[in-house]
């Protein structure tokens, strides 16, 4: 559909990317106005490119990855939360609302586990869409755009994934406030173990709310430790200490698992990852599946891998952050 025959591909107008994320401490709480910590992935990233389509072409999505492609003015329901970012983009411009343009979207960002592929998608087409359009977008601009998409995809998102997509920084996110961005100062090497089970953000944060809506006082409890913990974690990454980071994440994991998002799947990983030596394992994101997160001292690398493949891991990715 978007290119034609033997042709070369057409010189793309314009081209955007975005990196994946994870949550290093403090997801579900989050949601509820706790303190969380979040970091770009920037070995993951999705791209999107625009190339001019033949007049009256209109728009066309095309999402290699999902092998779909749609119309822009009658999208798939599968592509329907990023066509709404592009049109959300589109009527920020000048541009008409079906110009003649082929968007492109490819993702190096696993679908459903927990690394934010949606809004990196998302943010990857707001930004090409803009620079095709040649507006100035600032990034205040792209993330409102971004999580819009957000609600679109999760129903009640706290905004983190895509406020640390977007300013691609790392960041003590909290609900309602001016993120604080910040440069961790600690040698750490992050294993990402994938369950290999989806992980569905919208059940997860409506399993936490009911639980929470069963005993509020409880729940408010563990989010308030979630919270504290991560103010705790961001300190130390600031001061370049790694102190007591692992106790942390560790703590951290224990409170999901009372939350009740540390499905068999990820206590299988978490729990091989610290029978093999690693300082602290947890569930990133949303939980019930997708990625478990790992810390490892530096040099257990390489058997940490092995002990996550055995486990039954579909796949192990050394963090670059
Ligand atoms: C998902 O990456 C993180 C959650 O806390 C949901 C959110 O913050 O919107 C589970």
């Amino acid at each position: 559909m978007a290119t034609g025959g033997n042709r070369p591909a057409p010189c793309p107008l314009a081209r955007g990317t975005a990196p994946a994320k994870i949550i290093l401490t403090g997801e579900h709480a989050v949601v509820y106005g706790f303190a969380a910590v979040a970091l770009p992935v920037r070995n993951l990233q999705a791209h999107a490119s625009v190339t001019r389509a033949a007049p009256g072409y209109g728009t066309v999505l095309v999402a290699h990855d999902l092998m779909r492609s749609s119309r822009l003015r009658d999208p798939d329901p599968a592509l329907q939360a990023l066509a709404t970012s592009v049109q959300q983009s589109l009527a920020k411009t000048d541009m008409d609302r079906d110009p003649d343009w082929i968007i492109q979207i490819r993702s190096q960002i696993p679908v459903a586990r927990g690394m934010g592929s949606g809004a990196a998608v998302a943010c990857a087409a707001v930004r090409a869409v803009a620079q095709a359009a040649q507006a100035d977008f600032s990034d205040a601009d792209v993330n409102t755009i971004v999580f819009q998409c957000e609600r679109h995809l999760h129903g009640n998102p706290s905004g983190i994934d895509n406020t640390v997509i977007v300013y691609n920084r790392p960041l003590l996110f909290g609900k309602g406030q001016d993120p604080v961005f910040f440069t961790p100062r600690v040698p750490w090497t992050l294993l990402l173990a994938d369950t290999g089970e989806p992980s569905a953000t919208v059940a997860a944060v409506q399993a936490v709310a009911a639980l929470r809506a069963s005993a509020p006082g409880r729940v408010e409890a563990w989010m308030e430790e979630i919270g504290e913990i991560s103010r705790e974690v961001h300190t130390l990454l600031c001061q370049g200490r790694e102190g007591r980071l692992p106790a942390l994440l560790n703590r951290n994991q224990a409170l999901l698992r009372r939350l009740g998002v540390s499905a068999p799947c990820n206590e299988r990983l978490i729990q091989a990852a610290m029978d093999a030596g690693a300082l602290a394992a947890k569930v990133t994101g949303a939980g019930l599946g997708g990625q478990v997160l790992v810390l490892a001292a530096g040099e257990d690398r390489h058997t940490l891998g092995q002990a996550l493949d055995a486990a039954g891991a579909q796949a192990v990715r050394h963090l670059v952050l």
